[in-house]
This record gives structure tokens, C-alpha cells and sequence, in this order.
């Protein structure tokens, strides 16, 4: 493969966010096909693969699909794993691992078609060079993706590798923090650009914040990561991969200081949000206190607020939060500067209600597979 020749690309991300990653692709200049499920077709070339890879905040992996077919069941995915040529993207000296996901009725066990996809890898690489390429699902040089849907399958290559919300800052992790891809796309939902004083009330770990200052000051979300899939694949380009990078990163400004606050009621938790933040490299520019929100003056008075707060997984928990978004609600009314923008994330129907204030729109995403909503309010 030439860096100039064109790919199918498939882009996933979490459920409702196809929308968001078409405008994002479209705005990193890349072809889009047509949004699927979970996911966005995108035709680009090798540069385009690395860019999307590096620069995509909302995408969790990019797939370069090799094979979309019928297939019955145990036979026909062995028969459609012997006719790619496995030779193009990795050796017989390399390691391997299959994800698969998806349903289909003959696969009840998943694990039991990625080892029929792996006994056709496998013996066509015996058959061709007499040895074959070992599994190694801790950290394989070659990571492939099986998806079943209903009759149909597709075996792909994972040319992300570790999925793509291992951003390489996360250093501890608070309770239920964000994914940093979720965190990345509420910010978007939200219109978040940089040019906001941004404020979480409930920062936690800091996901949110921290992807905040990722988008303020530029820096794009693969900046941190050491380790990619495409570096195993034969057609990789180590001298154009640089370039691409050098190129991203020469967009990069500081951050102004009083633009992103967090406040946190644990002291304990306040230390990860730090060591977080420091890892990522904004220690010095995001303004934290400790406390309980309803107790403290915002430093730098805020037009955005963003958070997800508590939501509790039982009924008794959750009815026992009612005055805590009670509490949310009234901070929003008191300290975001007019006119300015609330947003809570929750799963939780009943507390959205409990706001006490209207909502003008609701934004629904499924977060781990929880259908989730992002209740915007317009404050004046
Ligand atoms: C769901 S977690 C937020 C996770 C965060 N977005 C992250 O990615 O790590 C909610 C956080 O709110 C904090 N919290 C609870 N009550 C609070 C209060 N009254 N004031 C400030 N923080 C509070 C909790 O300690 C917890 O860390």
C-alpha cells in the first residue's frame, strides 16, 4: 500500500455520537461515506488514518475493514478467514489477538468465532511460511476485530490498538469517572471551544477537565500516547507519521490562566484531579478548590458549567440525592455569569427532574452502555 492509496475506513464511537464524529471528520478534511451504527464510513489515505487516529477526540478506535460478508456459521467464517491475505498486514513473527463483538445466533459464544477466525489465520500462515504467529491479547503487535451482526460478519484491523480513550494521562482513577471520549463529546454538545470560563462543580479525577484544556490550548488527544496499532502493520510510514505529528502539534497554544476551575468536596479525590492534570501538563493552568460546591465563590466567575454529578445506582440512593441536584440547580441560577450555559450529565430520569429548572434541550448518548442524557440550560 502507497501513503497516496485510498482506504475504507470505519470510525467507532459510542452510540449517539455518529452525528458528532461526521462533523468531526469533515472537519479534520476527511471523506465521509455515510454514518453507520456505533460508527462513520470514511474513505482517506494513510495520512488521513494517522491524523483521524491522533487528532479524533470522540472516536474510540479506527478499523481499516478487510472482509464484510454473509456468513452462516462455522464454516463460512473459516472459509472467508482463509481468503484474506494475512500476509499484507502482519508476519508470521508478529503476535496477534481478536476482539470480537456483536451478535450472531451461531455464535452464542463470541470467544469461540474469534478462535475460528484465528484457526484460518493460523493455518493459512503455516501453509504459506511454515510457522505461524503467536496470540498475545495482553499487548499484541497486531490487534483485529471481529464484528457479528445478526448474519453478517466483519474482520477488521484495529489500527488504534489500546482503544483511543487511552489518552496516556490518566494516572488514578476517581468513582465513576468519565470516559475520556464522553467527557471530549459533552464538551462538544455543549459548545465548548476554549474561549469560555469554564467551571465543574463535581470535577472528580478531572476528566473533564482536563479534556477541556486539551481542546482549549489545541493539543490534540493522542499527544501523550507512546504506542499505536499502525505501528505493526507492514504499510506503516514511521517518516510521514512524524510529519503528520509535527504538523498537529505546531497548532498547540498555552493555556490562559482562570479559563478551567474544578471544585471537588474529597480531598483525596482532589489529589487524583491533580495528579491527572499534572501528568497531562496543566497543572499550572487549572484553578481547583476543595469543598462542597454550595459553599464556595467560584474564583473566576463561570459562563459554562459542566459536570456529571453523583446519580446513584439504587432507588434509595437516588431519591436520597433529590436535594443535591436541588442544589445544583440553584447554583446555576446564583453563580454562572448572564448570560451563560448550564449542563448536567445524568442517567438518572427522575433527578433531571429535580433540577428545578427547565431544560431547553436534552442530548441523548449511551455512556458504557447506559442510555444517558446532557440536559442544557439557558441561563439569563
Ligand atoms: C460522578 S463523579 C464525577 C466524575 C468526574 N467527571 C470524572 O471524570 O472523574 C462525581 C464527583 O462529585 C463529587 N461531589 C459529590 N458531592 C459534591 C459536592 N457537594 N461538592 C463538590 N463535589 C462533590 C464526588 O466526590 C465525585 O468525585
Amino acid at each position: 500500500m502507497n501513503s497516496t492509496d485510498q482506504m475504507e475506513l470505519f470510525v467507532v464511537c459510542s452510540s449517539g455520537l455518529e452525528e458528532l464524529v461526521q462533523k468531526e471528520m469533515e472537519e479534520l478534511g476527511v471523506k465521509v461515506v455515510r454514518q453507520g451504527h456505533r460508527g462513520v464510513y470514511v474513505t482517506g489515505t494513510l495520512r488521513d488514518l494517522y491524523r483521524i487516529n491522533y487528532c479524533s477526540r470522540l472516536a474510540s478506535r479506527v478499523l481499516l475493514p478487510l472482509k464484510e460478508e454473509r456468513c452462516a456459521g462455522k464454516e463460512e467464517l473459516y472459509r472467508l478467514g482463509m481468503q484474506i491475505d494475512w500476509t499484507k498486514y502482519m508476519t508470521p513473527d508478529q503476535t496477534f489477538a481478536i476482539d470480537c463483538n456483536g451478535y450472531h445466533p451461531e455464535f452464542s459464544n463470541k470467544l469461540y468465532a474469534a478462535q475460528v477466525l484465528k484457526d484460518a489465520l493460523c493455518d493459512q500462515m503455516r501453509e504459506k511460511y511454515g510457522r505461524r504467529p503467536s496470540v498475545d491479547t495482553a499487548r499484541p503487535n497486531v490487534q483485529l476485530n471481529l464484528h457479528l451482526h445478526e448474519h453478517r460478519v466483519t474482520v477488521s484491523v484495529d489500527t488504534s490498538g489500546q482503544p483511543l480513550h487511552k489518552r496516556g494521562y490518566r494516572k488514578i482513577t476517581g468513582p465513576a469517572p468519565l470516559q475520556e471520549t464522553m467527557a471530549a463529546a459533552l464538551l462538544t454538545m455543549a459548545g465548548y471551544d476554549g474561549k469560555q470560563t469554564f467551571l465543574d462543580p463535581c470535577c472528580g479525577s478531572g476528566t473533564l477537565l482536563v479534556e477541556a484544556a486539551m481542546i482549549a490550548t489545541r493539543t490534540p488527544p493522542g499527544y501523550l500516547r507512546r504506542h499505536w496499532g499502525f505501528f505493526a502493520l507492514p504499510f506503516h510510514n514511521d517518516f510521514l507519521w512524524k510529519e503528520v505529528r509535527i504538523q498537529v502539534n505546531k497548532g498547540r497554544r498555552v493555556l490562559q490562566d482562570g479559563k478551567i476551575s474544578g471544585m471537588e468536596i474529597s480531598p483525596r479525590v482532589l489529589q487524583e484531579c491533580k495528579a491527572n492534570l499534572r501528568s497531562a501538563g496543566f497543572e499550572d493552568g487549572v484553578h481547583l478548590i476543595q469543598g462542597d460546591f454550595d459553599q464556595l465563590e467560584p474564583k473566576f466567575p463561570p459562563n459554562l458549567v459542566l459536570c456529571n454529578p453523583p446519580h446513584g445506582r439504587r432507588l434509595g440512593e437516588e431519591r436520597a440525592l433529590i436535594p443535591f441536584y436541588g442544589k445544583i440547580g440553584d447554583f446555576l441560577k446564583r453563580k454562572v455569569e448572564k448570560p451563560g450555559k448550564g449542563f448536567i450529565f445524568t442517567s438518572s430520569p427522575l433527578l433531571s427532574r429535580k433540577v428545578g429548572l427547565r431544560s431547553q434541550r436534552r442530548h441523548v448518548v449511551s455512556n458504557c452502555g447506559v442510555e444517558s442524557r446532557l440536559l442544557e440550560f439557558d441561563l439569563y
